[in-house]
């Protein structure tokens, strides 16, 4: 496996043609499956559910990550683990009680993300970070596909890269949106593992082509 990840986001992929997009990514040199739920609440967008995760998890041969955009995600912790979710990953901004739904993802079976909305400063984790598999910085603001990347989360993946250092944890930092080629490697030289990309990949003329040099250009 890769040293820093790649985590095609199905959201981009091709619903009408989704098992040659699962497979693609099955026989590509992505390391992950990132899997974007949204609810149209704690999100202006509504993307799949639980019988497309279903269906994924059938055919996908990778890690399933989990990224969950939905109000009170404790309602469906041990519905993901069911289904296959290997990471599971909540907003911190929709949990009131972030400490207890971690344990509840860990205790379902599943390594526990947090992901942070691009408004949200890095210091908000400083108590839970020992807890955490993952953390997951939006570098866009959290809904759609296909946005630009905020150049300040450069600043909040050192910021975060220090926090992990400071305290000795090995927390996966993961950056979801807008990741390209042009920003992949300063991110990687910023501490990020795992490089989460949608329209990038999936826009392109040759899939498993930008997959191959995305992962060669962040592990020379
Ligand atoms: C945004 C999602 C992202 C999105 C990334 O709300 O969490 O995972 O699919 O897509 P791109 O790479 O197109 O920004
Ligand atoms: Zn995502």
């Amino acid at each position: 496996m890769s040293q820093v990840r790649i985590a095609p986001s199905m959201l981009a992929a091709d619903f009408a043609n989704l098992q040659r997009d699962i497979e693609m990514v099955n026989n590509s040199a992505a390391d992950w499956f990132h899997l974007d739920v949204m609810d149209g609440v704690f999100v202006p967008n509504i993307s799949f559910g639980m019988p497309v995760i279903k269906s994924m998890a059938e055919h996908a041969t990778k890690t399933l990550d989990v990224h969950l955009m939905i109000v009170d995600p404790d309602r469906y912790i041990d519905t993901f683990a069911q289904l296959g979710a290997d990471i599971l990953t909540v907003h911190l901004e929709a949990c009131t009680h972030l400490h207890r739904t971690v344990q509840s993802i860990k205790q379902a079976g599943m390594k526990a993300g947090v992901a942070l909305n691009p408004h949200t400063p890095v210091s908000a984790l400083e108590g839970i970070i020992h807890e955490l598999d993952l953390v997951c910085l939006m570098s866009v603001n959290p809904g759609f596909g296909g946005q630009s990347f905020i150049e300040s989360t450069y600043d909040k993946v050192v910021a975060l890269r220090q926090i992990t250092d400071s305290k000795k944890v090995n927390t996966i930092i993961e950056i979801d949106g807008g990741v390209t080629s042009d920003n992949a490697t300063a991110l990687v030289e910023a501490g990020a593992d795992v490089l989460v990309a949608g329209s990038f990949v999936f826009r392109s003329e040759n899939p498993t082509e930008t997959i191959a040099s995305l992962s060669k250009q962040v592990n020379p």
